[in-house]
Parts: C-alpha cells; sequence; structure tokens
C-alpha cells in the first residue's frame, strides 16, 4: 500500500448570495486539512464561469484546475444545500463537465438545510447523479439540519457533536478512497489503464 496523501477536494455546490453552505464547507475543509492523510484543494461553484450557450465535457478545457484536480483525485467531498429537495443546478453543471475523470474514486457528502432534514433528500437526489459518474459513494454522511443556528457570526460551529461525527465521517471517507486507490493500482479495468 503507498503511503501518499490521498488528494481529496471538496465542492461548495451553491453560489447563493449569503449562503450558510460556506460556513459548513469552509468548517470541513479545515477539518480535512487537520488530517494527515489527506490533501485537499477547495473549489466553490461560484468561482466557476459556467457559459449559457454550451455544457458537458466539451467545455472541460476551460476549466483546467477542475479538470487536473479530479484527474489526480482520490476522493471528492461535495457540500449541498437542500433546493426544493434537489441540488443546485450550479453544482449539476460543474459536476458534468467531467466523466471518465470520476470513475473509480469516491465522494462523501454533505447535506445543508433550513428545515429539520439535513439536506438528507439533496444527498439521495446526488446520489444517483454521481453513480453515473462512475463514483463511489461513502454511507456515513454529515447532515447540518436548521443551519442557520449551527454557527456564530465568525463561522465558528457552535454544536460540539459534529467533532465526532466529522471523524466519523473522514475516516469512512479515507477507507474508500485508500482501498479504491489500491485497486486502481493494482486491478485493471477499462477505465484506468
Ligand atoms: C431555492 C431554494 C429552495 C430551498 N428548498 C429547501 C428545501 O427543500 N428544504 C429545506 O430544508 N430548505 C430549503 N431551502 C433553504 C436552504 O436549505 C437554506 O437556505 C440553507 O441555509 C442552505 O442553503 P444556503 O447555503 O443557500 O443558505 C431552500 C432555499 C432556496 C434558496
Amino acid at each position: 500500500m503507498d503511503d501518499k496523501k490521498l488528494f481529496i477536494p471538496l465542492l461548495l455546490g451553491t453560489p447563493r448570495k449569503n449562503r450558510e453552505s460556506e460556513d459548513v464547507a469552509k468548517w470541513v475543509f479545515a477539518k480535512m486539512q487537520n488530517r494527515e492523510e489527506i490533501e485537499s484543494q477547495y473549489f466553490d461553484v461560484c468561482d466557476f464561469r459556467l457559459p449559457h450557450d454550451n455544457y458537458g465535457q466539451e467545455i472541460k478545457d476551460r476549466f483546467p484546475e477542475w479538470r487536473d484536480a479530479i484527474i489526480r483525485a482520490d476522493g471528492l467531498v461535495i457540500v449541498t444545500p437542500e433546493y426544493n429537495h434537489g441540488y443546485p443546478g450550479s453544482l449539476k453543471g460543474v459536476l458534468d463537465l467531467l466523466l471518465r475523470e470520476y470513475v473509480h474514486k469516491a465522494v462523501a457528502f454533505v447535506g445543508v438545510s433550513a428545515g429539520p432534514w439535513g439536506g438528507t433528500r439533496v444527498i439521495e437526489a446526488c446520489v444517483h447523479v454521481v453513480r453515473e459518474l462512475g463514483l463511489a459513494v461513502t454511507f456515513t454522511d454529515l447532515n447540518f439540519p436548521s443551519v442557520a443556528s449551527k454557527f456564530d457570526e465568525n463561522g465558528n460551529l457552535l454544536d460540539e457533536v459534529y467533532e465526532k461525527r466529522v471523524k466519523d465521517f473522514l475516516d469512512e471517507l479515507i477507507w474508500m478512497a485508500t482501498t479504491l486507490r489500491w485497486g486502481r493500482q493494482n486491478v485493471s479495468s477499462k477505465f484506468h489503464q
């Protein structure tokens, strides 16, 4: 087993002004940076200038930083709010830029909502999308219900219960990403020759 750090970018999935999900994404990203097994990189859908006259893999080379990060990645963390029980269109627009680059890599979800379910519905909606991308989903999600009450005005998380939850979330992601990296390196597949 090689002991090189796992490269696991994080993607914040909403461009909404005053988005509460940004506090969540920054907090999770800081926790990822504290884990010695992981190297991460922060991506924000706001920074993708998606055109209105084209879509998908045809335009992936306009986003080389994202393309190269996913080529190199062992996994991905997606932080998404729940919008009408679904995902923001801009998140789908960014994910759809690539396809083969995701195959046999791990993905873990962080759901954010104003309501009491913590984005469980948006995560379920995302699962069938990422499956088609060839990503393998972890089963230990992080959920932030009633998100407006979770952080103070400086972005500090107010609820200590998340320390254990984020550890479990990252432990599972690291296991999946490590296992899949071993598989990509040692078990042949037409998807990663
Ligand atoms: C278009 C839209 C639809 C929304 N739909 C839901 C929903 O279905 N369930 C829910 O709990 N909250 C819903 N919300 C509230 C968001 O979950 C809330 O704004 C939360 O803070 C996370 O989103 P944010 O990062 O944009 O702040 C919706 C918000 C918007 C803007």
